[in-house]
Formats: structure tokens, sequence, C-alpha cells
């Protein structure tokens, strides 16, 4: 039986995907990699994890060859404001990792999963009800490898024959990993401090509005689209996905429904404000939703209810030790 590779396994998605692909194929078809070192603790042999650096193809082909890889999920990034702070970096990690991705895929036979983004879009792109296929002119060189990408996996799944699929990500919500430097980080930021401290100083501005997404309904959108049936779909680029459409403003009401004296600051970083500002409003997913019956299960309520009793209860793990 062939494995599923996963690269940037460590950051903020792929903690949580490599157990929910665990738990569905077996510990020992999911094989976890990232550039930095895997913690000790994970590296049981029983679950398979490995070095790899994605920029370097062959790493890549040594670890399809020696895992027997069938499908790849590629979620090695820089994210937005990463990505701003080290553009040439950036190029080199999201576009030369996905191109060794994708011809490793083209060599062997593998399937490929690519986490696209609202940041695949631009300020002359509609703001709501974003459609599927409309214009895409980033200004951000994250955008840029994104929509880049995206054509990429386009062009190997019409050139090549390759199996590519894709969602555009919007900015996700999880209590497991840290956020790995994106425009939306500061949605996760404050639930953390709401539940530590009471108080958080925002860097987006109070009405912003931008589309979320709880991290299982992600979880859920990725493994959906790679088990969809091939002839459904319409798209192999990528599919809009949404949960939510919410501002910091919204988000630290429905706190407050929990933590009444929660205080949010605004302290606006010019740099990722205007980086939210050029990506859409409110993503149109009716593509997504008739072609692989995509359907999130979390909006702001519950999403905001499950935040905070999980990040109330891990933090009163730590303080019990
Ligand atoms: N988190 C979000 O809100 C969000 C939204 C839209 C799209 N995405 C996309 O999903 C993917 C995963 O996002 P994430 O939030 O988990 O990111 P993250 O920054 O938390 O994790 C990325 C991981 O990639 C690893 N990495 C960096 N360079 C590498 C290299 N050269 N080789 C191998 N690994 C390398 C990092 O060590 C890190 O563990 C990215 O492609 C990102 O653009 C994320």
């Amino acid at each position: 039986m062939s494995s599923i590779l996963v690269t940037g396994a460590l950051g903020q998605i792929g903690s949580e995907l490599v157990p929910a692909l665990r738990a569905r194929f077996g510990t020992n078809r999911v094989i976890a990699t990232d550039l930095r070192v895997v913690p000790s603790s994970a590296a049981a042999a029983e679950s398979p994890c490995d070095h790899l650096d994605c920029t370097e193809a062959q790493q890549l082909h040594e670890a399809v060859r020696r895992y027997n890889v069938g499908t790849i999920y590629h979620l090695a990034a820089l994210l937005s404001a990463s990505a701003e702070a080290a553009p040439q970096l950036a190029w080199c990690v999201n576009m030369g990792g996905l191109y060794n991705v994708l011809e490793v895929a083209r060599a062997y036979g593998c399937g490929v999963f690519f986490p696209s983004s609202i940041g695949a879009f631009g300020p002359s792109t509609p703001k709501d009800a974003t459609p599927q296929v409309t214009i895409q002119r980033p200004t951000s060189i994250y955008g840029v490898t994104k929509v880049s990408g995206e054509l990429l996996c386009d062009y190997y799944a019409s050139r090549f024959n390759v199996d590519t699929r894709g969602v555009r990500l919007p900015g996700l919500v999880s209590y497991v990993a840290a956020p790995g430097g994106g425009t939306t980080d500061y949605a996760v930021e404050m639930f953390i401090h709401a539940v530590r401290y009471g108080r958080y100083t925002c860097f987006i501005q109070a009405g912003t509005r931008l589309d979320m997404m709880y991290m299982p309904d992600a979880l859920s959108a990725m493994i959906q689209v790679m088990e969809a049936k091939a002839d459904r779909l319409r798209y192999r680029n990528a599919y809009n996905v949404t949960a939510m459409s919410v501002t910091p403003a919204t988000i630290a009401d429905a706190i407050r429904q929990h933590i009444p004296d929660f205080v949010v600051d605004y302290e606006v970083d010019p740099v990722r404000q205007a980086i939210a500002d050029s990506w859409p409003r409110a993503l149109d997913d009716s593509a997504a939703r008739e072609d692989w019956s995509w359907a999130p299960q979390f909006d702001l309520q519950a999403m905001t209810k499950d935040m905070l009793s999980r990040l109330q209860d891990r933090l009163a793990a730590v303080r019990s030790r």
C-alpha cells in the first residue's frame, strides 16, 4: 500500500493534519517531514517522521522512493508576513518547493495537494462573493507564489496528467500549534490572549473583514478534496472554501459572550494591514459545495465556544503541573 507524505508537517496545519490522516489511514502510512528537526517524542518508530527540505529535489525523490509515496500533501511554505520580509527566500521555498513536488509526482505518479490561499487574490479582485474564477493580481510576494502555484498545478494536471488538487484556504484559527507568520495570525492570538491575559493588542484594524475557518473544517476540506471523484473536479488549481467572514471586532464580540471583560487595543502594522486590505472580504465557495459537497461545520459562535474551552483546558493543565 502506498503512503502519504506531508511536507512542512510541523507547522500550524501539519501539526493537526498529520494526526487526522494517521487516524484515517493508519499511523505508519503517513510520513511527516519538515525542514525543522522533528521532536524526538513524535519520531517514534511507528510514527514515521523525517527531515526534508522541499527545495532539495533529491531529498524528495529519495523520500518518495523509500516510503513508496502515492500522495503528497505539500504544506511547506513561507506565509504572507514572513514572505514579505524575505521575498527572495519566499519565491525559492514556495515556488521551488512546489516545482520539485510536482516533478517528483510526475516521475512517480503521485497525487498532490496544494494549499492555496485567499492571498492568491488582489485589490482588483471582487471583494464580496469573490468568484471561483476571477481576476487574480495579488500585490504580495506570498500571493504571487500562490497564484503561480495554482497555475503550475493546472499545467501539470493538463500537460502531464498529475492528479493535482487544492483549496484556497482563508485565515485558519486553531489551538494546537502557533500560526507561522501570516496576516490572519491576529485571530488565533486574540483567543490565546483572551484566555491568558484578558487583553490583546491587535495589528489589524477593527473593521477589516476577511474569510476565516476553524481548523477542523480546514482538515475536512483538505481530506475531502483529495477523496473526491476525479471526474467531479472542474478545477485542478484550487477551490474557494470559507466558513465565515469576520473582523477583529466581531471576533472580540464573540469572545466577550464568554469573557465579558476582554479588552482589545489596536496598534496597526502597516505591512500586514496593506496585505489584508488587498484580500477579498468573503469568498463564494459554491463550486466546492457543488463538486465535492463542501460544507463547513463551525460558524463564528461554534468556533469561539470550542476554541475558548480547549484553550482553557490547556491552560488549566499547564497550571496544575
Ligand atoms: N495557516 C493559514 O492560515 C493558511 C491559510 C492559507 C494557506 N495556508 C497554506 O498552508 C500551508 C501550511 O501553512 P501553515 O499555516 O501550516 O504554515 P506554517 O508556517 O505554520 O508551517 C510551514 C512549515 O513549513 C516548514 N518549512 C519551511 N521551509 C521549508 C522547506 N524548505 N522544506 C520543508 N519544510 C519547510 C516550516 O518549518 C514550517 O513547519 C502553506 O502553504 C500556507 O501558505 C495556510
